[in-house]
This record gives C-alpha cells, sequence and structure tokens, in this order.
C-alpha cells in the first residue's frame, strides 16, 4: 500500500475464523437506482465482497443489512434493497436471500435455516423509524439475526443508528471489515503522515459544508487549491467582485480567518485566475472566460478556467499526497465539466499518491474514467468529510480494539 496509510486499530475479519458462525454485517448499499430499479453504480456493493467472501470461505453465513436512501420510517416500494441483492447475487455468483423486513419472527426463522456459504439481506432499515434513532429495542431486535457482528459500511459510520451503532452493544466480537480498513488506513494516513508536498483540493458549491474539513486540513497540507464555487466566497471576501455566482457572504470572515491562518502556517492557498461564466447556467449559451476577481455583474460562474488548470496542474506537480474533494465547475453539466474532468486527468497522471475523498469528485473521476488510476476512491460522502474533519465515527468507534482481550 502507498505510503499514505495509517496504522488501524481496531479488530478485523482476519481475527476471526467464521466457520459455522452466523455473522450480521453492515454494509453500505445506498446505491444509486435508475426508473427501472436497476443499481447504476455499484461500487459499493463491490467494495463490501471481500468481507463477504472472506466469512462465506470460512463457512459462516452472512445476514447483510443496509439502508437505501431516506424513507424516513415508512416503507417505499421506491427503495427496496431487492435489486442490491440481484446485483450482489451476480457479483458473488450464488443466490441472495432478499428478505421482506429486517427485524421479527419471521425474519428470525428466515436466516436460522442459513446454511454455512449462504448469504440474506434484509429489507432497509430506514422503513422503521426505529433505526435512525438508535433505539434500544430495534437493535436488539437486530442482534437476534447473527452471532457475531461486522462493520463494513463506511460510508454510514458517521451515523449512529441502530445498525452502525446500537447493534454492537449486544454482539461479540465486533469487527471491522475490509472496506472499512482500507477507507481508514488512507483516510487516516493523509491525515497523520502524508508523504510530503502534500495537496489538498477543495471544490463543490459551499464553502459552509466543509468548513471544518479546511480547518483541520490547513494544519496538515502544504498547498490547498480551491476551485468550484466555493472558491467565489473566497475572492469576494477579499474584495474581488465575482458577478452572479454562488457566494456566501455570511463566511466572509471565516474565509478571511482561513486565508490568515494559512498564510500564519506557511500554506499556500490557490484560487482561480480564470473563470468560466455564463449569462445563465440554465441556458449553456456563450461561455466567457473572465478573470475570477473581475467577473461581469451579469455572469455567473460556473467553472475554471484554462489558465487556473495550468496553475493547478503546476502545483500537483511534485506532490507526494493529494487529496481531492469536491468538484471544481458544474460538471453534471456538458458544457461546464472541462474543469473538473481535465483536472482529473491531470491528477491520474500524477505521481503522488491520489486519495478521492467521496461525494460529487468520487463520480467526477469514474465519468471522467479515471478512477481505476486513483489510489483510493473514498465510498464515503459525509463519513469521509468528518473523518478529516477530526470527528470520532460511531461506527467505528463501537468495534473491537485491537488491544482489548475480547
Ligand atoms: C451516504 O450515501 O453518504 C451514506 O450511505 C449515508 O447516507 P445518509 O446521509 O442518508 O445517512
Amino acid at each position: 500500500m502507498p505510503t499514505a496509510g495509517a496504522v488501524f486499530e481496531k479488530k478485523t475479519v482476519d481475527d476471526l475464523n467464521f466457520s459455522g458462525r452466523r455473522a450480521l454485517v453492515r454494509v453500505d448499499f445506498n446505491v444509486p437506482l435508475d426508473k427501472s430499479g436497476a443499481v447504476t453504480d455499484d461500487t459499493r456493493i463491490r467494495e463490501s465482497l471481500p468481507t463477504i467472501r472472506k466469512i462465506l470461505k470460512d463457512g459462516g453465513s452472512a445476514v447483510l443489512m443496509s439502508h437505501l436512501g431516506r424513507p424516513k420510517g415508512k416503507i417505499s416500494e421506491g427503495l427496496r434493497l431487492a435489486p442490491a441483492a440481484r446485483r450482489l447475487s451476480d457479483l458473488i455468483g450464488k443466490p441472495v436471500l432478499a428478505l421482506r423486513d429486517s427485524i421479527g419472527p419471521d425474519i428470525e426463522s428466515a436466516v436460522s435455516k442459513l446454511a454455512p456459504g449462504a448469504v440474506a439481506l434484509l429489507e432497509n432499515l430506514r422503513f422503521h423509524p426505529e433505526e435512525e434513532k438508535n433505539d434500544p429495542e430495534f437493535s436488539h431486535a437486530l442482534a437476534k439475526l447473527g452471532s457475531v457482528y461486522v462493520n463494513d459500511a463506511f460510508g454510514s459510520a458517521h451515523r449512529a443508528h441502530a445498525s452502525t451503532a446500537g447493534v454492537a452493544a449486544h454482539l461479540k466480537p465486533r469487527l471491522a471489515g475490509y472496506l472499512m480498513k482500507k477507507e481508514i488506513e488512507y483516510l487516516g494516513g493523509v491525515m497523520s503522515n502524508p508523504e510530503r508536498p502534500f495537496v489538498a483540493v477543495f471544490g463543490g458549491a459551499k464553502v459552509s459544508s466543509k468548513l471544518s474539513a479546511l480547518i483541520s486540513l490547513l494544519s496538515k497540507v502544504d498547498r490547498l487549491l480551491i476551485g468550484g464555487a466555493m472558491a467565489y466566497t473566497f475572492v469576494a471576501a477579499q474584495g474581488g467582485a465575482v458577478g452572479k455566482s454562488l457566494c456566501e457572504v455570511e463566511l466572509f470572515d471565516e474565509a478571511r480567518k482561513i486565508l490568515d491562518e494559512a498564510e500564519r502556517r506557511g500554506v499556500r492557498i490557490i484560487l482561480p485566475v480564470d473563470t468560466r461564466a455564463v449569462r445563465s447556467p440554465d441556458q449553456p449559451g456563450t461561455i466567457a472566460v473572465v478573470p475570477t476577481d473581475r467577473i461581469p455583474s451579469d455572469l455567473e460562474g460556473v467553472d475554471v478556467g484554462p489558465r487556473t488548470l495550468q496553475i493547478f496542474s503546476e502545483a500537483l506537480a511534485d506532490a507526494k499526497t493529494v487529496f481531492w474533494n469536491g468538484p471544481l465547475g458544474i460538471f453534471e453539466t456538458p458544457a461546464y465539466a472541462e474543469g473538473t474532468f481535465a483536472f482529473a486527468r491531470t491528477l491520474a497522471q500524477c505521481r503522488a499518491v491520489k486519495i478521492v475523498g467521496g461525494g460529487d469528485s468520487v463520480a467526477a473521476v469514474h465519468v471522467a474514467g479515471v478512477a481505476d488510476r486513483m489510489d483510493h476512491v473514498s465510498t464515503g460522502g459525509g463519513a469521509s468529510m468528518e473523518f478529516i474533519e477530526g470527528k470520532v465515527l460511531p461506527g467505528i468507534a463501537v468495534l473491537d480494539d485491537r488491544t482489548a482481550g475480547n
């Protein structure tokens, strides 16, 4: 593994032979579905395979559990997990029993009949309001479905829900899956011992959603590149004219504090010098390339410009570690995607350890066709941000420590 790795201090599935055991495994199968109900991106399902295969190969059985979407405690036909079960079945080449609920006597009876090597997937946990409330009785009811707990759902590890936190009180051992371990090793490595120069690249619409992560990274990085609409807040906070571009006026003070703090620490913050701008983002017409601090009042920035890409590329040239979170423009609209995709391709060629930290930038590296050139593409959006912020993630905290005698 590249040098961004951190020591993982939790017990993992490697610490147990699952022979004859029924493992209750929290996975994150919160995957996108199309209108016909088919899974359109199975990355999270694929990433759970090593853990599932290990359990089955040992001669254990696996009861998988996940949420899908935000059904708010009610059954929602479009958010059933059966499509994920079908996809998993294709990937592992054996049937996956798709259950119609996640707790209760029928479910207990069904999972008790699982033979060694068999897999079941519970129905969407969030059909029960108790899941998100981390309800003790619901946690207890889930715990009846297995004899050992495994959490491989890094993407949900920032949630203190029944399946990610409460259930662990009832089962032993409580082990991390391989995906959980890999995520923490890479993201933890960025935070603890990155090879230098360490460059972080932030994009996306709002500074507010990434403020804590930005502040946390300031003490670790050598350079910080900022793109996307969040850059306009920094430019405007310094007196630049950003036209109609998205801008969080209430964060000007915070933005200035970050710039001052960066200067004090000797961290170079690089903001876009040019911007692709349009009159109305909904109607891509003529795209003007204008200086980012002199955007005409009738124009809105939608992407970084060519000179900025050049400067960003130079800032990556000698990097040994790069962490990227957030697109550099409105990349969902093809006319405004050039900056994000060009940056993704440049990053792919860079010799650094390259970590893409969840959310939209993950979609961007996939669409740009360079995901396999990255060292690690996180499966966590909110979870990876909270981890970078230095927060304790409840879904990791409940797992057995490597030093514990249990
Ligand atoms: C995600 O997609 O980030 C995770 O599955 C968590 O989903 P949530 O934000 O609905 O808890």
